[in-house]
């Protein structure tokens, strides 16, 4: 525990790292915590590691991660060093399928945890994963994204997962975008 008896990020890492709460810690390669500053005010939050992901220990560092930088430094001036990036499992699901409810289950105290510690400004949501999970709603990201809600104390902006974006292209890229323009607002707006 740190001074305090207050759990560091550092220490919640150490504690991920070790996890075998669910299934997906027999196939894993590496945990793939998050990186990023410890205090962004920006946070992004994707679904869960890829194979790339998996063993290179860091999030979006695949085709979808590329994407991701692009858009960040495009429309938001930020690079991943300036913002803080993490996944709503941090075990690769095999085969790239989707994470299960009870795995997502397992791993939630963990995202949770991050983004009380980080305390972000603003938390842009990659895809339906991380969107319902942390808005608490089985409605879908078209429906979603557009808006800003509130999260605890931060905005959360919900946008497209870069792997959709990839394949849909055109009107869904502009959309993300606009997502970002829209998150760099609120980051300059905040704290309310
Ligand atoms: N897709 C995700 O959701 N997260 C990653 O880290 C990589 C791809």
């Amino acid at each position: 525990m740190a001074a305090g008896g207050r759990t560091t990020l550092e220490q919640l890492r150490t504690s991920a790292l070790g996890c075998t709460q669910c299934a997906l810690a027999e196939g894993r390669t590496q945990v793939v915590f998050g990186v990023g500053d410890d205090h962004a005010d920006l946070m992004f939050v994707g679904e869960g590691p890829g194979r790339e992901e998996d063993l290179a220990g860091e999030p979006f560092v695949g085709r979808s991660g590329k994407l991701l930088d692009r858009l960040m430094i495009e429309e938001m001036g930020v690079d991943r060093t300036e913002c803080y990036i993490a996944n709503v499992v941090k075990c690769r699901p095999p085969n790239n399928r989707n994470p299960a409810p009870a795995e997502i289950a397992a791993c939630r105290p963990y995202l949770e945890a991050q983004i009380a510690l980080i305390a972000p400004k603003v938390i842009i949501t990659l895809g339906n994963f991380a969107t319902q999970l942390l808005l608490d709603t089985g409605e879908g990201i078209r429906r979603l994204r557009g808006s800003a809600y509130p999260y605890e104390a931060a905005r959360l902006v919900p946008t497209y997962h870069p792997a959709y974006v990839l394949r849909a292209g055109g009107e869904a890229m502009a959309e993300m975008r606009a997502d970002f323009v829209r998150a760099k607002k609120l980051v300059a707006e905040g704290p309310w």
